[in-house]
Parts: structure tokens; sequence; C-alpha cells
């Protein structure tokens, strides 16, 4: 296992700090409550948090709009609080992950307001200004990702700039080679305080077409779809000289010792791959989301699976994602029930591993009426809206879940049917689950940093295998409510782990029988066991 590195056998935990746990009262996470639920994140077994923004901000975007990089807001806590969160969380082994948010700031960074001063500004060029189209209109076509124009009018100079999210997150423009070095003095900023890397806001949107030329509209875009499927972003992001700016943020991560880069990448498999870079030069991990994109279904999730092993450039780490702050919760996509063979398939497969906050407790999305929508993206298009998938935490069945004294900035679930302690004294919970696979992965080399074979798909089944050098694991996944029978693979087999948490040992001879919404690791006998004997 110590020929790889800790990002490679390790799983990531994202936390969103506002929901996690609140230590002050005020309805909103922060990092001393974070601190406080260290001993559970080692006690689920899992091997890095990374942390959705801390830093100061307006909020527009729930931090995703940076008004200082170098700081924390006070919502959150303090430097001193990082501090020592950092160094707790070292002390028991956990690594800590940055969100770094480098293609836009918020509009009330002072870098923004050096830049909108005047088009003479030494900073005017760290944004992105263009004058008016002829007819006094955006400059081009571009839409922004929470819907409308992609660009914003500046009265005072007379030009409009670009912003490819809200009209307060003005892109920057990493053309600009003093854009980049200040960008380069952040990350080194929170290196030297001993972060162990960074997750890099929309990487693939840093660069845009120099000419700015229009998006071509998107056959494909039809009713119920957000505004920003219009067209195509063939010219606003994913530009060849995007990799330039990667290797640049990777040398400079390269710079401390075993640090990790992880890109935010919504593209298609084969573009995905390119953000490896040449040479592996680009980001370790560009994530993976395709099993949050992808309809759940053996044979469309063994399809992926095969492709995505078959695209990974030589060297390249293989890594997924179950879910995350954008996107519905997993059980809320699949159903309670298949969620427990989703957390299977996550943590047995080949790669870097992320969980999202909750689902290890098979959270699901909360309803949170329009009035109430806290998120811009529901604001703007109504039903597009992320906070349902952003709810506080609940940590035991008080209305507030234990994770606030005072009056949550979200609603929470049913505590009563749904929270950690609950979870924790009944041996058969999905929380019972997720430490069984995470302490499973530890134990087996064959899942941690061992082999990915595909094995069959019929049906509802998905089967594969998982080898190290004396091992070998099968994994064998029902899609679907009803039973169903695979081949016995063979003498010696035992039963690991199902996601029933209610069979284990020898399987006798006949069909390996799984039952509906099961999942099963088996070990296999046979040469491989009996030399390790
Ligand atoms: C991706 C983040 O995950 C999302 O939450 C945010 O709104 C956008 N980037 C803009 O930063």
């Amino acid at each position: 296992m110590q020929s790889h590195a800790w990002w490679q056998r390790g799983v990531i935990y994202q936390v969103y700090p506002r929901s996690f746990q609140d230590s002050n009262g005020d309805g909103i996470g922060d990092l001393e409550g974070v601190r406080r639920r260290l001993d559970y994140l080692v006690r689920l077994g899992v091997d890095a948090i990374w942390l959705s923004p801390i830093f100061p901000s307006p909020m527009a975007d729930f931090g995703y709009d940076i008004a200082d990089y170098c700081g924390v807001d006070p919502i959150f806590g303090t430097l001193e609080d990082f501090d020592r969160l950092i160094g707790e969380a070292h002390a028991r082994g956990l690594k800590l992950i940055l969100d770094f948010v480098p293609n836009h700031t918020s509009e009330a960074h002072p870098w923004f307001a050096e830049s909108r001063s005047s088009r003479s500004s030494p900073k005017r060029d760290w944004y992105i200004w263009r004058d008016p189209a002829p007819d006094g209109g955006p400059p081009n076509n571009w839409i922004s990702n929470f819907g409308g124009s992609a660009w914003s009018f500046d009265e005072a100079s007379g030009q409009y700039y670009h912003h490819a999210f809200l009209e307060q997150q003005p892109d920057l423009n990493w053309r600009n080679p003093e854009l980049r070095a200040a960008m380069a003095d952040v990350m080194r900023f929170w290196l030297e305080r001993g972060v162990d890397g960074f997750r890099v806001d929309v990487i693939w949107h840093l660069i845009k077409d120099a000419q700015f030329r229009d998006n071509p509209p998107n056959p494909a875009f039809g009713p119920g779809q957000p505004d920003i499927n219009r067209l195509l972003q063939v010219h606003s992001a994913d530009q060849d000289e995007v990799l330039d700016v990667i290797r640049e943020m990777r040398a400079v991560v390269d710079g401390y010792e075993d640090r990790v880069l992880i890109g935010e990448i919504y593209l298609p498999v084969e573009r995905l791959v390119a953000y490896y870079g040449p040479g592996l030069s680009g980001v370790h991990l560009p994530f993976n989301f395709q099993l949050i994109l992808a309809p759940w279904s053996a044979r469309a999730i063994g399809r992926l699976i095969d492709e995505y092993e078959r695209a990974l450039p030589p060297g390249g780490w293989p890594n997924w994602v179950l879910g995350n702050h954008d996107q519905k919760r997993i059980a809320t996509r699949v159903g309670a029930a298949q969620a427990r063979v989703a957390a299977m398939l996550l943590l047995t497969l080949r790669g870097t591993l992320t969980i999202y906050y909750g689902d290890e407790i098979g959270l699901a999305d909360v309803p949170v009426p329009h009035e109430l929508a806290q998120d811009p993206w529901e604001r703007n298009e109504p039903g597009h809206g992320r906070d349902p998938a952003r709810t506080p935490m609940p940590w035991d069945d008080s209305p507030t879940g234990g994770f606030t004294s005072g009056r949550p900035w979200l609603p929470l679930n049913d505590t009563t049917t749904l929270n950690v302690a609950a979870q924790e004294a009944d041996p058969r919970s999905m929380l019972a689950l997720h430490r069984a696979l995470l302490a499973l992965r530890r134990a087996h080399p064959a899942l941690a940093i061992g082999g990915y074979q595909g094995d069959r798909t019929e049906g509802d089944v998905l089967v594969f295998r998982r080898r190290s050098a004396d091992e070998e694991l099968l994994v064998a996944l029902n899609f679907g409510p009803s039973p169903v029978e695979i081949p016995h693979p063979g003498a010696g087999a035992e039963t690991l782990l199902s996601t029933h948490l209610d069979r284990s040992g020898p399987e006798p001879a006949g069909p390996l029988r799984l039952r509906g919404d099961e999942g099963v690791v088996f070990r296999l006998g046979g040469e491989l066991q009996a030399a390790r004997a």
C-alpha cells in the first residue's frame, strides 16, 4: 500500500461547512464545529476532508464568491480556528483539502474594485472586460450558468465584464501573467499552512476563447433544462491553453511534499481525461462525476466503468464521486434501498473516492419551498436550486438535530426518523454499512489499490473483480428489487460483506443468490488464496 500516495489509497469526505456542525448558535456551521466532529470522521474511516469554501465572502453563492483568498470568513471562524482544525485533523491522521476558486472572485474582492475603477487601472486586465457589441448589447451570446447573459455592463467605464456564474462573481483573466502569479501566491499561502491539497472549482473554465466567438446552439436543448443548456459551451470553456495554466498550478503544489490537486470538471470522458495533462502534468484527479450523471442501471454503470477505465492515460489514477453540494443526493436519485448498493459500488471501485457528507447515513434531499430558497440559482431559475442537498447534518433526533442551538440556515430532514445517533445504535444502519465498507477497503489492498476487471452484466446484476498480488475479490451488485442468481465463482469463495450486513462466511456450492437491492463482496478461493496460505 505504501507504493501509493495517500490520496490514491484514501477516501475523501466532502464537508459543506455551513451545514456540518454549528458551534456558536448562529444556525450556520463553522470550523470549530468541524473540529468537534473529527472523531466521527475517524470512526467512519475516511482519510481526508475536503472543505467547501471557508474564505471571506458576501455569500452570494455561499462562499464560491471570494472577497479574500487568504482569510477565513467570520461566519466560519478565524485563521486560528483553521490552524487548530488542521492541527487536530493531522494529529488524527486525517488530511485536509481546501476548495480553491480561481475562475472568479466576488465583486467585493479589492482586485475587482481596482479593476473596475477605470479602463487604465493596472488590474483592468485581471478580469475580462469587453466593449459592447455594435448594438450596445453584450459582446457575445455566452450564458451564465445561473441563467441570463454572462456579461454585465459597467456604466462608469462603459464596458461589459464576463461572469460565468452570478454577476457578483466576475471571471478572472487567466491569460494575465500577474494574475497567475498572484494566484500561485494564494496557493502557497495555504500550502505553507499545511493544507494537503486543493479541489479546484470549475477548472475547465479558466481559459476562454481568445476571440470571444459566439457559442453554437445546443440541438439537444429542451423543456425543463436550465438556460445554460441553450448553447454548447464550445468557446467559453475547455480551451486547450487551460492545460498550461493547470501545469503551473501543479508545479506549485509539487513544490510541497505529498499534496494533491483535484479539478472539478463536468465534461464527457474523452475530454475529462485530457486534464491529467501531457505526461501527467495536469491535475492528479479530474473529478469523475459519471456516477452522478448516468442512468442508474447495471448495464449503463457497467459500460461507463469500462469506458472510463479504457480512457485513462497510462499512469492516470481513477476517481469516482457519488454526490456533492451541486447535485441531488444519491438517496433521492436512486431511493433508499439502492443507495446501499450505490455505497458498495462507490467503495469497491478502483481509484480515489469522494463521499458527500450525509450520504453515509442515507440523507435524502430535503424539500425547501421556493419562497425560502437560499441558493441564487433557485431564485433565478426555479426548480434548479441546490438547497435540498445542502441541509444541515442531523446528529441526533432533536428538532435541530444537534446541528445548532439556534435557527438552522436551511431546514433539516425529519430528524426523528433519520439521524447519526440512531444509526450508531443500529448494527444494520447505512452508517454501519459505510463503516464496514471503509474498513474492508482499508483491510484489502485488492480494493484500495488493486486492479479492476469487469466480469459480467446481466439484467440487473453488475459483477466485477478486484485483484491484488495475493487476493481476488468479486463484487456483485443487484440494481433491481428482485432476487437474482449468478454462477458460483469456484470452490473456497466466501462472503466478506453484504449491503444487508447479515451474511458472511463460506458460500455453499450452487449459484450465488443475491436478494433484491443487495450487493455482496466475495473473496474468491483458488490458487491466489492457496498461494497466500
Ligand atoms: C462549482 C461549485 O461547486 C458551485 O457550487 C458553484 O456555484 C460554482 N462552481 C461557481 O463557483
